[in-house]
């Protein structure tokens, strides 16, 4: 009787001995018995002293939250005793012995019950705690397990998994970079990534073919219900592929995704309809219309897919990198669509050419996108040319993108899942801080660990700031 018995196995070891490791979720006394409730990752269980129990000096002094060993004997409930459909309902556990492996200080709050309504510096602040919480808990594991598949099925359909730097150069995604000074270069920065997507295209350039990685990506912009500044992508680059080849592989990874780790929900349509950026725009006044037929079904799930983007729009006030009359609207990689292609390398009816472009809504919310590439140098630098992009600029900005383009660059293109935000949907969270371990709060401040914060003097100098 050595090896360790999860939680969640007692009731198959029903007259056996075992030992288990746990936190103390519950105390009670009742006479001269001290009931417990036993918590480790894998559920509950009810244990109990015996007043003749030699653990029971050590049984008086146990408070919630402290972290225990026990030697106990798993005995079957008495008949009237037993909780249908409730995990360990018919088996209790006769403490034997108990060691204190750690005590706990009364918890800030409580972790039973909707830590939703908890103040959220408070939660954020004690995320360790409020991950005890069963809800949050099962979230991240969820998450997990959803990684886990969707890891599976992308090796098995010969997706190499690649890891790509996070001390880079600026990747334009229409938001603003965080940087971080350099101190062997003083007065230089690096740029952290708004997303994989150049290093992606340039895996395609290297012969890959088929990339994926999950991505941590990092945008300096203002946190929303559906947006964090640090999130994580489901990132995918293919070469050798139409468009209609990167969303069939996408709605299949989709359907199987929620087949295999949601089973319990319903997809409102397969295969996904597909609907034009200016039907949504017109229709709905929104490019990621939420067409549920039942928006009381909480496990409803309608995907569309919105393709026919516009290529370039107007410069608005809050594109800080722009000087142009034109900007990408998504991103400056993507290619028109081939019947626009000629009027976009000649700079005519920019207003109206198409792009490549397609993204994945789920219920009212932007899961996904992607394109085709500009993978020929000329096409790509007439992005920024149209852009209004100097010369010098784009070689300073974008001269390795477009170097890489003139060594046998394959056609390629692919697509980035905002795994959060799907995350958040499966679990019905309203908001997607309740998917993710550790989440800043709505101004980008990690409360638990202090960030940002200021830095020693030291540290300044060495980093040639204010000095
Ligand atoms: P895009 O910028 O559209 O495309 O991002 C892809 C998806 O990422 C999610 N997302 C976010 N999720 C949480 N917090 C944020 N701040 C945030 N910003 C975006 C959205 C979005 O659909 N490189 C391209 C993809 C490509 O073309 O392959 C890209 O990043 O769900």
């Amino acid at each position: 009787m050595t090896s360790r018995t999860y939680i969640k196995e007692l009731s198959k070891k029903k007259g056996e001995s075992v030992i288990i490791y746990a936190w103390i979720n519950a105390r009670r006394n009742q006479g001269k018995m001290i009931f417990l409730d036993f918590r480790d990752i894998t559920g509950i269980a009810q244990g109990v002293i015996l007043p003749s129990s030699e653990a029971l000096e050590t049984g008086k002094i146990l408070r919630e939250e402290f972290v225990v060993k026990v030697e106990g004997k798993v005995n079957e409930r008495p008949e009237k005793n037993i909780k249908k459909n409730v995990l360990n309902g018919d088996i209790e556990l006769e403490v034997l012995n108990i060691t204190i492996l750690n005590e706990s200080k009364i918890l800030p709050f409580p972790i039973e019950g909707d830590t939703r309504k908890i103040d959220e510096p408070n939660r954020l602040r004690y995320r360790y705690i409020e991950m005890r919480n069963e809800r949050l808990k099962k979230n991240i594991i969820n998450r997990s397990k959803t990684q886990h598949f969707i890891r599976n099925f992308l090796h098995n359909e010969n997706f190499i998994e690649i890891e790509t730097p996070l001390l880079s150069a600026p990747t334009p995604e229409g938001a603003r970079s965080f940087v971080v000074p350099s101190r062997t270069h003083k007065g230089t920065f690096y740029s952290l990534p708004q997303s994989p997507q150049q290093y992606k295209q340039l895996l395609m350039v290297g012969g890959f073919e088929r990339y994926f990685q999950f991505a941590k990506c990092l945008r300096d912009e203002d946190a929303r219900g559906d947006r964090q500044p640090e999130f994580t992508q489901l990132d995918m680059e293919m070469s050798f592929v139409t468009e209609e080849d990167v969303i069939q592989l996408n709605e299949k990874l989709l359907i199987e995704t929620i087949k295999n780790c949601y089973p319990e929900k319903e997809i409102q349509q397969i295969p996904f309809p597909r609907m034009s950026y200016q039907e949504a725009m017109e229709k709905y006044g929104s490019d990621r219309p939420d067409i549920r037929k039942d928006r009381n079904n909480p496990n409803l799930l309608a995907f569309l897919w919105i393709v026919d983007f516009p290529m370039f729009e107007k410069t608005g006030e809050d594109n800080f990198d722009n000087t142009g009359e034109w900007t990408f609207t998504h991103n400056p990689f993507s290619k028109p669509r081939d019947e626009f292609f000629e009027d976009f390398m000649q700079k005519k009816n920019i207003g109206e050419i198409l792009t490549t472009q397609y993204d994945i809504t789920l219920n009212g919310f932007e899961i996904g996108g992607g394109s085709l590439r500009n993978y020929k140098i000329e096409a790509l630098k007439k992005t920024f040319e149209i852009m209004g992009y100097e010369e010098k600029k784009i070689k300073n900005n974008f001269g390795h993108m477009l170097k890489a383009m003139e060594f046998g660059a394959p056609p390629h293109g692919g697509i980035a899942w905002g795994f959060d935000r799907l995350m958040m949907i499966l679990e019905q969270e309203p908001n997607i801080k309740e998917v993710i371990a550790f989440a800043k709060t709505g101004d980008g401040k990690d409360l638990m660990m202090n960030a940002p914060s200021d830095i020693s003097e030291k540290q300044k100098k060495e980093l040639g700031i204010n000095k």
